[in-house]
């Protein structure tokens, strides 16, 4: 019985990492080089620090809830332009906004928020 449990357990254990890779695999290829950069950029908690309030995909670690999930971006920002708008002064849409102003406040360089705009534009 035991046995029938830790055959049973590395099999299981087998197909979940072989999906996981499968998935990061995809992902990486579709990501073009600046995208890649931007997702450096988001996940470095010296820099953008975006899951600190937003779950999406590929955190590592458990996200914060403070701002909307990042899901569906490209069909909810048909406009690049008005999702890097918010990124580099979340206030000017909400003057309330908890959101750093990364542009205004110069957190990120204007080539980082463009490579941060292609990968949440990504997501
Ligand atoms: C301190 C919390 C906080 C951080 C850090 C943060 N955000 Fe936000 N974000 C928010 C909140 C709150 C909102 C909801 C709208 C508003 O208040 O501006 C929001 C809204 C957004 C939206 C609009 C989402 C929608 O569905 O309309 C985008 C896109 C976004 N954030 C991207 C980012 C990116 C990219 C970063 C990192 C570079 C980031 N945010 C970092 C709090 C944060």
């Amino acid at each position: 019985m035991k046995k029938t449990l830790t055959i049973l357990s590395t099999f299981l254990t087998t197909i979940f990492l072989g999906l996981t890779f499968a998935t990061s695999a995809a992902n990486a290829a579709e990501l073009s080089d600046a995208a890649k950069k931007g997702q450096d950029i988001v996940f470095d908690r010296k820099k953008g620090n975006c899951f600190a309030c937003h779950a999406m995909a590929g955190s590592k670690l458990p996200p914060g809830n403070i701002g909307p999930p990042l899901i569906a971006m490209e069909q909810r920002f048909m406009d690049k332009s008005k999702l890097r708008a918010q990124i580099w002064d979340a206030t000017v849409n909400n003057p309330e906004s908890s959101m750093p102003p990364f542009g205004r406040h110069e957190i990120l360089t204007e080539k980082e928020i463009d490579q941060v705009v292609e990968f949440i534009h990504s997501l």
